[in-house]
């Protein structure tokens, strides 16, 4: 290859991300932030599970049994050798600390053994990295700024208005490299900024989830099982009050319908049924949803899609309101309940009244590691690279 072909189509850079900010451990290989060269996620599922939610002392080590061979499989489905990647990324925050710590510890090490940059990438721009993701795989023109940034995880719910940053690299270009209007491009790669305009003040969309389907012994996590069994339900049967936000009214509050959903089950009799369901699910987790559905009764499934009606039109909600008043050109849905089969269809549903709305593939909406790596992409190229002083951040803002 001759220099000018080089210049306009430099070498892709490949970027190993770490992700163990919960119960998941996950390592991929991403090149240039657009394509997945491999992508490992190993759930912890079945250890949580038996306790109904995430044991911070188990995922640690969970993370600590896990992380050498995820990262080895990762690289090795993409087809490389250690010393062929440019950077490792690393979730650096919001997340379990102990959790964090193995990650980053891990990415320290490696980085260092390999004379590579470590990058670290907070947890939920990453999540939010997923749409830029899911277009550049898609080939797609990447989506309008700023945008309107819906992240409803586990751990978290927020709405965020995200801007694009051009910054100039920090790393001295090459003479051929400037002089390429490509590379150009490429080297004023964007940043973001993200403003938080509404958040919950209580528990986040996805823990709601989790909480009404423990509730109602469907395990952990309750989210996917809750989606598919809620099709089978009437979404009217079961009127909530919506809850009342003094203050900013783009914030949430989910624990009121929590506590809701547990008075119906006390009033409605659903108790025994639920406690059953629960033993059933314990002896059989590999349960399918129509063996579950043959230990549900029409109630519980008129309850279940009610909450999740509920929920979704709260989302929902607070996104019409926020475009009302924030100037975006696009919608971003991002984290585990971007997953929710309710909530694509009801925002699908509402073209016209948004800008258009992007959401990642499935699995790029709950945890993996190819968001980090993308992420991770735009700090590589500028330059942006973490100390090895770094420190896990349990509370790692997204707005800093
Ligand atoms: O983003 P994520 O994988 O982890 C965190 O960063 O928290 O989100 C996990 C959350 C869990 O609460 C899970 O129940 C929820 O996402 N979730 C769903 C669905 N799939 C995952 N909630 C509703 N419907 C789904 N289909
Ligand atoms: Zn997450």
């Amino acid at each position: 290859m001759d220099n000018i072909e080089k210049a306009l189509n430099p070498a892709p850079v490949r970027i190993l991300g770490i992700e163990t900010s919960c119960d998941e451990t996950a390592a991929a290989v991403v090149e240039s932030g657009a394509r997945i060269a491999s992508s490992v996620v190993a759930s912890q599922m079945a250890t949580h599970g038996k306790y109904g939610g995430v044991v911070p002392e188990l995922a640690c080590r969970e993370h600590l049994r896990a992380i050498v061979p995820v990262v080895r499989e990762a690289v090795e489905q993409a087809g490389l050798q250690y010393p062929q990647l440019d950077a490792i990324a690393v979730t650096q925050g919001p997340g379990l600390v102990g959790a964090l710590l193995v990650g980053l510890t891990y990415a320290k090490s490696l980085a260092l053994s390999l004379d590579k940059p470590l990058v670290a990438v907070n947890h939920l721009e990453g999540h939010i990295y997923a749409v830029l993701l899911e277009e550049h795989l898609q080939q797609r023109e990447e989506p309008e700024f700023p945008a309107l940034s819906l992240v409803v995880s586990g751990g978290h719910t927020l709405i965020a208005v995200t801007k694009k940053v051009t910054q100039k690299v920090t790393r001295k270009a090459t003479q051929q490299e400037i002089s390429s209007p490509a590379t150009e491009a490429r080297l004023l790669a964007p940043l973001f900024s993200h403003r938080i305009v509404g958040r919950t003040r209580d528990d986040a969309a996805g823990e709601a989830f989790d909480k009404v389907a423990k509730l109602l012994g469907l395990g952990y996590p309750g989210g996917p099982v809750l989606d598919q069994l809620a099709r089978h339900g009437n979404p009217d049967a079961v009127a909530f009050t919506k809850a009342k936000m003094k203050g900013n009214s783009l914030d949430f509050s989910f624990s009121g319908i929590k506590t809701a959903v547990l008075r119906y089950v006390q009033t409605h009799g659903l108790g025994t049924e639920s406690a059953e369901r629960a033993a059933f699910r314990k002896q059989h987790p590999e349960a399918g949803i129509t063996e579950l559905l043959s230990h549900t009764s029409s109630k519980t499934l008129d309850l279940l899609a009610s909450f999740q009606k509920t929920v979704v039109e709260e989302l929902l909600q607070h996104c019409l309101a926020a475009v009302e008043t924030e100037d975006v050109n696009s919608v971003f849905i991002v984290g585990g309940v971007a997953a929710n089969s309710l909530l694509r269809e009801r925002f699908r549903g509402l073209a016209g009244r948004l800008p258009p709305v992007f959401f990642p593939r499935p699995g790029l909406t709950t945890d993996n590691a190819a968001m980090i790596a993308a992420a991770a992409f735009p700090k590589f190229q500028a330059g942006r690279f973490a100390s090895w002083e770094t420190q896990a951040d349990a509370r790692l803002a997204l707005d800093q």
